[in-house]
């Protein structure tokens, strides 16, 4: 049945692939480029020798066609951890397979820090193969490293000339990261939100799953995609929205009390996916509590209702409603609800641990998924460049 389709559409198209414009392409969100097609009705010849690249790229095709294009990004300054998980993670691996999905390693992004060059390249294998390692597949998304897709610092300059420094200046993350550290200012934390838009708009992605803090930033993408169109009097970029799946962005808490899980909010702040067991119980035993409650249904102190977030994601219904029930009638024992939180932790994060050495013993694969993502996103990013190039009225002489 699917080959059938698949032939009818190759015959329909292969005559006239460059008719296609790129607005007749675009069913919300869903973009095919004509190159795209172009190379698909190339790759189409394959068929009589090669079913099964002819049925991956067929496949791929039809993501693209049908599909809303999905985008996302980790930085690559550490290695993924609970926070990372349930606010992206989870989401990318759930989102593969409904959607043209892109997930990429942001390594551009993490040059804000000045990592060493061995750290630099040791940090993005590790993302890829947490990525691989927490479920996402090569075959279903596009994953791939944001430096092998250099066309994305075109667009970062084109929205640069259109980013206004009073907003950059006003956004939330930047302020933070000033306050962090007054004494690394540097011009890329400044327009970090002009590379973060130029990301999802280099695929033109409509869906985005990030977690709660990278809101701001989707407003700026939006703000810079609706600029750009209506200097240019184009549609040409959709607007990408947070998602995930229709409900609230999340917010991880972490074991220090207050703030929200991170790589850079301090030492034991964070359970890794990649986290041995004795690690993660040393690091919940220590985690921020009080004295307990003095009346019955007190209110929870921040600290307090961080543990039961975190016990909320990772343990049963039951176990919460057990703790839940100790805390109201004021019996609540803190280090017994942090052995049944660390064991929780250990169960839920053991798959991603074995899975985590697994596939990074397993070099072939790992530089496989690279090599197949560079291709495809780099393919579709050069698209969107030559498209914004001619809106934008350079013309070859
Ligand atoms: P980064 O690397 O800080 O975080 C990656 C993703 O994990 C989510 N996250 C959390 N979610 C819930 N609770 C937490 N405690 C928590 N900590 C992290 C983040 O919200 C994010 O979704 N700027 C991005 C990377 C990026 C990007 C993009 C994302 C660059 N370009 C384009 C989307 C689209 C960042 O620094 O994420």
């Amino acid at each position: 049945m699917i080959n059938v389709c698949v032939l009818s559409v190759y015959c329909r198209i292969k005559p006239h692939p460059k008719k296609w414009s790129i607005e007749d392409n675009c069913i919300k969100g869903a973009s095919v480029q004509p190159k795209t097609i172009n190379t698909f009705c190339t790759k189409s010849c394959f068929l009589e020798v090669n079913k099964e690249v002819f049925c991956t790229f067929a496949l791929q095709f039809f993501q693209s066609l049908f599909m809303e294009t999905v985008l996302s990004g980790i930085r690559p300054t550490g290695n993924l951890h609970l926070g990372n998980y349930f606010g992206a993670l989870r989401n990318f691996i759930e989102m593969q397979n409904r959607h043209n999905c892109y997930f990429f390693i942001a390594d551009y992004h993490s040059l804000t820090t000045h990592p060493t060059p061995g750290d630099l390249h040791g940090n993005v294998r590790q993302i890829l193969v947490e990525y691989l390692a927490a479920g996402l597949d090569p075959e279903k998304s596009t994953l791939y490293v944001q430096s092998d897709v250099p066309e994305v610092l075109e667009l970062y300059l084109f929205l640069n000339m259109n980013a206004y420094i009073g907003e950059l200046e006003r956004c939330t993350s930047f302020k933070d990261k000033i306050r962090q550290n007054p004494q690394n200012v540097n011009a890329g934390l400044l327009t970090y939100p002009t590379l973060m838009a130029a990301d999802i708009l280099i695929h033109r992605a409509v869906k985005v799953p990030v977690g709660k803090d990278q809101e701001p930033h989707l407003e700026m993408a939006r703000t810079f995609a609706n600029r750009f169109n209506r200097m240019y009097k184009h549609e040409y970029f959709p607007e990408p929205q947070a998602y995930n799946f229709g409900k609230e962005l999340v917010k991880i808490p972490g074991l220090n009390g207050s703030g929200k899980m991170g790589k850079s909010e301090g030492e034991g702040n964070a359970i890794y996916l990649a986290d041995e067991p004795e690690a993660i119980r040393k690091k919940v035993m220590k985690a921020v509590t009080d004295s307990g409650p003095t009346e019955p249904n007190q209110s929870k102190p921040e600290a307090i209702q961080n543990i039961f977030q975190l016990m909320k994601v990772v343990s049963t219904p039951d176990t919460l409603a057990f703790f839940e029930e100790k805390y109201n009638s004021c019996q609540i024992r803190y280090g017994d609800m942090k052995k049944q939180l660390a064991e929780d932790m250990i169960a839920f994060t053991a798959p991603f641990r074995e899975k985590i050495k697994e596939i990074s013993a397993n070099n072939a694969y790992v530089s496989k998924a690279a090599k197949m993502g560079k291709e495809k996103a780099q393919a579709n990013a050069a698209t969107t460049i030559k498209d914004v190039r001619e809106i934008i009225g350079f013309k070859p002489f």
